[in-house]
This record gives structure tokens, sequence and C-alpha cells, in this order.
């Protein structure tokens, strides 16, 4: 991948793709920085080498413009955290932009409005594209957690513009392939969240890399029913995605108990006691000293998804019980999904683990061995 570092950018239109999709308070505010941050290293590499900076991101899924989907607070954050004037200009492409464009000087860093309220972005419209392109002399990719859309800022926009990846990306790439070719063993894979469909090619992948995969959150139950060890799988469409996935290897353990809860009534109990009405909420306190006994044998350990309900409290405790025997150990840590860095850095734990991925989806693709359309673009802009 060619680094930004191996080229010229002084006095230079630096067109970035960042992702500051980041969390709102109703009252418009950011409320988690941790992708905002994530970006500082890119950003002020660029300005103290005198590149006129003009970032571009999504919020959101908006369908058309939506106020409360601006990225001006954005802009305001990353001012308050850089320490660096940042201007804001309230569209993405259009005369205001071009004005703002050329007014910059070398150093400045101009934010541009939420590409996304152009229906162009998500449709991978190549005119949208090109026009994109014509605001920077180069492009830099350092948005790692949207790669894996093919979108005209992500995937599109390499073939009209000199194109570098940016030090985020190449940070995230080179963690995630260690992980993914020559870990320290034992590595233990911890797998959990909502939904299973998200994940089976990541557990497919984990079945031939790790040495152990820890389940929890519904992805656990629903192994625990495709193992008939409680109810059964209704939906036919995550039966068919998940019959093929060998759930008997021994290399799969699924939680002895849980946090057992119906209506407004919660228990302890194993996982085989559960009746009818019932739902496991949480891995419970046995499942999660199996797990530690085997954390703490671990030299690598991969870890995307919660526990169990990490919504309310007292189903949280499993998640937090788990971070904090992850982060204890003297292991190679990587963290990543959006729910699990969320929940992480509510209890300031960021600092606490070897790296925190800011992708979402795209890491899970990304250590699934899928090809990301962000990624595949800068690997055929550099063969032409
Ligand atoms: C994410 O939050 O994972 C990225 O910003 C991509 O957002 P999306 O899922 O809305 O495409």
């Amino acid at each position: 991948m060619k680094n930004l570092k191996e080229i010229n950018v002084d006095n230079k239109k630096v067109l970035v793709r960042v992702d500051f999709n980041v969390p709102l308070t109703s009252e418009l505010e950011v409320s988690d920085t941790f992708r905002i941050e994530a970006h500082l290293e890119t950003i002020k590499y660029l300005k103290d080498n005198n590149a006129k900076i003009i970032l571009i991101s999504h919020l959101g899924n908006p369908k058309g413009r939506e106020v409360g989907l601006s990225l001006k607070p954005v802009a305001k954050k990353l001012e308050e955290i850089s320490s660096f004037k940042v201007n804001f200009v309230e569209d993405t492409l259009g005369d205001k932009v071009n004005s703002a464009i050329n007014e910059m000087e070398a150093g400045d860093i101009l934010l541009l409005e939420n590409v996304r309220f152009y229906k162009e972005e998500e449709e991978n419209n190549s005119e949208f594209a090109a026009s994109l392109a014509r605001l920077g002399d180069i492009f830099v990719q350092d948005a790692f957690s949207v790669c894996h859309r093919d979108h005209a800022s992500v995937s599109q926009i390499s073939s009209f513009i000199e194109s570098y990846a940016g030090l985020l990306l190449e940070k995230e790439v080179r963690v995630l392939d260690s992980v993914n070719e020559g870990v320290k063993r034992p590595f233990v894979a911890v797998i959990g969240g909502a939904k299973i469909l998200n994940k089976t090619s990541v557990i497919e992948n984990f079945l031939d890399k790790a040495d152990v995969i820890l389940l929890g959150g519904m992805v656990a139950n629903t192994v625990l029913n495709f193992k008939e060890i409680y109810g059964e799988i209704k939906d036919k469409e995550v039966f068919e995605a998940i019959k093929n996935i060998d759930f008997e290897s021994p290399k799969v353990i699924v939680p002895i108990d849980g946090i057992i809860s119906r209506e407004n009534f919660s228990r302890v109990g194993g996982v085989e006691t559960i009746k009818e009405g019932e739902d496991i909420v949480d891995i419970g306190p046995e499942t999660i000293e199996y797990y530690k006994a085997i954390i703490k044998k671990a030299k690598t350990v991969v870890w995307n998804g919660p526990m169990g309900k990490i919504e309310s409290e007292i189903s949280a405790k499993g998640t937090e019980a788990i971070a904090r025997i992850i982060s204890s150990q003297n292991n190679y840590s990587v963290v990543g999904g959006g729910e699990t860095v969320d929940f992480i850095n509510s209890k300031n734990m960021r600092k606490e683990f070897s790296f925190i991925s800011s992708g979402g989806g795209a890491m899970l693709d990304y250590i699934s061995g899928k090809k990301l359309p962000g990624i595949e673009a800068l690997n055929k802009h550099y063969e032409r």
C-alpha cells in the first residue's frame, strides 16, 4: 500500500476521506470522539507538511439533507480536540465549496458537509466521484471503517485522482493482517453481539485460524439453539446460514450458564435450565470463570461483540467482566465492532487494549478474508 509519507503534499489540496460517523446527543453534540481522534495522526501529518486539508465524511444514513445529521458539530469537536482551526462548509460540492477551497492556505483544514446528503454517494455514481475528485490534487483514503462500502467517495474516487492510503488505514490493515497471518498462540477469538448473520464468515475464518472461539451474546444463544441445548432455530435464513458451520469443533466454546430473564424478573441458571418464555440476556458467573481460565493462557485475543444486552446494567456485567479479563492479561488484544468499542469507551478502558479497530462491519469483513472495495480501489489504482 502506498503511504502518503512518500509524497510531497506541500501546498497541495489533499482530499482526505475520513469516517466521522460518530454518535450525537439529542442536543446535536458529539458524545464519543474515538473516531475523530483516530484520524488525528493523518490530519496532523498533513498539517505539519503544509497541505491544504479537505475532509470528506459521512454521518449516519440520511435521506437527503437532514439537519440532525450535519457534520457541523463534528467540525467544532475536531477543532476542540486537535486545537487546530477547522472551517466547515455547508455543502459537499458546488460554489460555496469551491470558494472555500480557493481561499485555503497551506495548513488550513476544511470539513465538507455530510457526503451522504447526496444520494449519488451511496449509489456509487461515477460522475459524482469525479466531481469530488476535482476538489483536490491528491486523495487520501483514511476511513478504514467505511472501506467495506461500495460508495463514490470510497471505491470510485480513486479512478479519477492520484490516491494514497492514510496513516490510520495503514495501521488498521497492518494490525489486522498480523492477527490473520502471524499471531502468537494460543490465539483466542471472543465473538458476541446481536446477529449471527453478520458473524458467520468471521466464525468460519476463526475456526481455521484461532485455537479457541469463545461465544457470547445472541450469537451464543443461536448456537445453543442450533446445538439443541435449548430451544430451536425458528428463522430459516439463520438456519441456512449456519447449518454447515462446524459448531461441534472442540474449538467452539458456548456459555454454560447465563442471566436468564422473563419480563422484569431475572435469575442465574445453567443454559439447559431455560424454560418457555425465558431469554438468556448475558453470560453467567460460571461462564465468566470458564472463559477467564482460557483467556489467561492466550497470547493473542481478538474480541468483537458484547456478551449480553449491554443496554441494561443487569445484563452488561458479562461484557464488562470479559473486557477486564482480556485487558488485565499480558497478551496482544485487538478489539473491534461499534457496540464493543462504545462499551469500552464508556468504561474508560480504551487504553487498556493493544489495539482498538475503528471498524465495525469493515473489521468483520476484513478479518473474514473478504476484499474491501475501498482497499481494492487503492490497490487497483497502484497497478495502473
Ligand atoms: C460504520 O459505522 O461502521 C461506518 O461508519 C459505516 O457506516 P454504515 O454502516 O452506515 O455504512
